[in-house]
């Protein structure tokens, strides 16, 4: 039997290509989004791969009453929740609207599920949680330390929150740890539109290289190899097909209340001036950048092993770095 599954601001880079795959792979998806920070066009693009639409309904998942109406046409078997905002920065700016929207809107959600017998969630939570941590590459065992911002205390309660709603027999749980995601379909048809000057490394490179940007802006000298701060970019094909092989390790696991974290990384750390020269060697063009302030809640350098994630669910990265900036590019026709 086809199974439905509920994909909450599908809309964004990540799960657009998301629903791409789980309909190619016979799941029908439902999907909700605000639109806050996305535009329906990513929409169009998903119809250019699939020939069609899936039902998407624009809404806000802190209206109780509305999300109970989408709850009450469909028999969910799963539901896919991205807690909504998720830039770094922007956190330390708007704390009370990255708490507003990513925890009253998942309690909200989650009251929802409840109330209509939805038990299956995987969530996607963020490397931001561990802080700065003392060891690295972190495991899914790493101690999580104070976060570094408020982007990072949503993810970390919100795991706390869902590991009690599995020990006392809410929900199953898969709790996944994006580390950051470079998002650009093959085919070119999906992007991440967001309606404000992006928040993310790579969207900072592109408007440079299309002269939209006077430079990038390499945020303060750390302690380093180069510098620079050093992350682990994960392309969205790999990043969506983890997903995938979650969700059926969760199905044929489904034994009473599981909660199950994995960490998504895919290659060896980079740091900002390795992006830098790669887009570079990829697009045969200057990055202009200039040296400038730390920013506010930025993690020094994070990666993790996915030890966990090779044997469990027989994962690994299949897509390089250079071919994950290469789409980027061409779709942006720089290259
Ligand atoms: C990457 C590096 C910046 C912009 C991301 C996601 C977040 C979470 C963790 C999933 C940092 C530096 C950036 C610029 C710069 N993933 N930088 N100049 O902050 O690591 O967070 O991964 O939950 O949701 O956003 O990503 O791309 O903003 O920064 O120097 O103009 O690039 O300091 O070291 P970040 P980012």
């Amino acid at each position: 039997m086809i199974k439905t599954i509920l994909i909450t601001w599908w809309a964004g880079f990540i799960w657009s290509h998301a629903v791409v795959e789980f309909e190619k792979d016979w799941y029908k998806t439902v999907l909700i989004d605000n639109l806050s920070n996305s535009s329906i066009d990513v929409l169009d693009g998903i119809e250019k791969i699939l020939w069609y639409k899936p039902d998407f309904f624009q809404l806000d998942i802190r209206d109780e009453k509305w999300l109970e109406g989408v709850f009450s046409k469909y028999n969910f078997d799963w539901v896919i929740h991205f807690a909504w905002l998720k830039a770094v920065g922007e956190s330390c700016q708007k704390p009370d609207l990255y708490f507003d929207n990513n925890i009253s809107g998942s309690i909200c959600l989650f009251n929802v599920m409840k109330k209509f017998g939805v038990k299956n969630i995987v969530f996607s939570s963020s490397c931001t949680v561990y802080g700065e941590p003392k060891e690295i590459p972190v495991s899914e065992n790493t101690p999580l330390w104070e976060t570094t911002n408020p982007y990072g205390k949503t993810k970390q309660l919100l795991e706390k929150i869902l590991e009690d709603y599995a020990k006392f027999a809410l929900f199953n749980v898969i709790n996944l740890r994006y580390f950051n995601p470079i998002w650009a379909h093959p085919r070119w048809y999906l992007w991440e539109t967001p309606s404000w000057i992006p928040n993310n490394l790579f969207p900072y490179i592109l408007k440079v290289l299309k002269w939209e940007l006077e430079c990038l802006q390499i945020f303060g000298w750390n302690n380093t190899i180069d510098g620079t701060w050093i992350r682990d970019y994960i392309d969205i094909i790999d990043l969506v097909d983890w997903h995938l092989k979650a969700y059926n390790y969760l199905e044929k696991n489904n034994k009473d209340w599981l909660f199950e974290m994995f960490n998504l990384w895919a290659w060896k750390w980079v740091s900002v001036l390795d992006m830098v020269k790669v887009t570079e060697k990829v697009s045969w063009k200057k990055v202009i950048y200039k040296i400038v302030w730390r920013r506010d809640g930025d993690l020094s350098e994070i990666y993790a092993n996915t030890e966990k994630a090779n044997t469990v669910l027989w994962w690994e990265a299949k897509v390089s770095l250079e071919e994950s900036i290469a789409n980027w590019l061409k779709f942006y026709w720089i290259i």
